[in-house]
């Protein structure tokens, strides 16, 4: 059999124009907190329709730095979905929060709302501080239903959105509603590690409609230190700052925002051939019962930073592409399982939707420079192996 090239689960994108933006920044007077930040901001924010953004060394910092915004403290109880990548969780428990996870919804994946909401009715008000739901592989959340529920019980929401710029939904009023816009979360958290839509190596944005969060998320990126004057004790000259916060060193340089500048011209472009690939495999495994393809609501557009199957012998064909060089992967396995959060008190069986799923799961090859002919390759294998 002829091996292909290495096919891997999803891929950067970097063209001359993303070079030449970096080699100009490098050769330029900033490496860090130059103009090119500012400007990486500014476009982000106004691509996904917020007020303010705050880009960040990467997406784990983006989310630490939101739960500090919010005040996470020892013991607050925040509800996590358990289908997603550590760091979601994380976020609380540096800042000496409590994970309490909740299960998904068997179609979509996402934070199940009906279990939400009987979690948040077996507890007294109060006793959950927060949500932080995800758009997993790209599927953005009904954040105005979850916004109302968060209300009613008085809970802020990060949305952890690192799969899903530009992913949005229809509300209840017939208006499209960007992933981080800021209409319904409190902050939204974007990630730009290589393998997602926005590559700057290591990246990472929060995005918010809310100036005191922002005032925050400034803050503490930066050590907690001001010059400002009316956040100041005193003030004896030019030279003069004050660490008013303990915050932490999590800028990104000059340079990756000035990648993520010009990577985030082609987000659009990006998303189009996504949906493009997405719509071939669905075509493709429209007939074979064996393949479970991922379901998506009308009023939504699906970022698609993976592309899920469900299949009963996952092991048996994820060793068969991995011997094909087509690198699949498994998003994910669940959090309240890891044996970190097992230790506090999580065990096989709290949850049992994600539990399934996770058990057949598969993320199939989805990036946007995927030829035609590596997905015909890609569905030919899998077709064969289905027969
Ligand atoms: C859902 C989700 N949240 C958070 C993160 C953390 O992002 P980063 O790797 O940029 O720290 C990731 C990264 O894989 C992710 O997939």
């Amino acid at each position: 059999m002829t091996p292909h090239k290495p096919i891997s689960y999803g891929h950067q994108n970097i063209t001359d124009e993303d070079i030449q933006a970096v080699v100009e920044t490098l050769r330029s007077d900033y490496l860090t907190q130059g103009p090119k930040l500012a400007e990486f901001e500014q476009d982000f924010a106004q691509k996904v329709g917020a007020k303010y953004a705050v880009a960040v060394c990467n997406g784990t910092a983006a989310l630490h730095l939101s739960a500090m915004a919010l005040n996470v403290h020892d013991g607050d109880n925040v509800i996590v979905t358990s289908l997603t990548f550590a760091a979601s969780a994380n976020c609380i428990r540096y800042c000496g929060g409590n994970v309490c996870f909740c299960d998904i919804d068997k179609e979509n994946y996402l934070i199940d709302l009906n279990k939400l909401e009987a979690m948040l009715t077996t507890h007294p008000q109060g006793y959950y501080k927060g949500i932080v739901p995800v758009d997993f592989a790209g599927y953005p959340i009904h954040a105005e239903k979850l916004k109302a529920l968060a209300d009613q019980y008085h809970l802020w929401v990060i949305e952890d959105a690192c799969h899903a710029p530009g992913a949005y939904f229809i509300d209840s009023k017939g208006n499209k509603q960007l992933a981080g816009n800021g209409t319904f979360a409190d902050l939204t958290c974007f990630s730009f590690h290589p393998v997602k839509h926005i590559a700057t190596g290591e990246g990472g944005m929060v995005t918010t409609n809310n100036k005191e969060l922002y005032d925050k998320l400034c803050l503490y990126r930066t050590h907690g230190i001001t010059r400002n004057p009316e956040l100041m004790h005193e003030n004896h000259g030019g030279w003069y700052y004050e660490m008013v916060e303990l915050g932490f060193n999590y800028r990104m340089t000059d340079f990756q925002a000035a990648l993520g500048i010009s990577q985030l011209k082609r987000l659009d472009w990006s998303l189009q051939r996504r949906q493009e690939i997405a719509g071939k495999y669905n075509d493709a495994f429209k007939d074979i019962p064996q393949i479970k393809t991922p379901e998506v609501a009308k009023e939504v557009y699906h970022a698609y930073h993976l592309y899920v199957i469900q299949i009963e012998k996952r092991k048996e064909l994820f060793d068969y592409l991995r011997n094909l060089n087509i690198f699949v992967q498994v998003h994910y396995e669940p959090v309240h399982l890891m044996p970190y959060y097992k230790n506090w008190g999580n065990k096989a069986g709290d949850l049992p939707i994600v539990e399934e799923y996770s058990q057949h799961c598969l993320s199939l090859p989805m990036y946007p420079t995927l030829t035609d002919e590596e997905q015909d390759w890609v569905i030919e294998k899998m077709k064969e192996f289905v027969k």
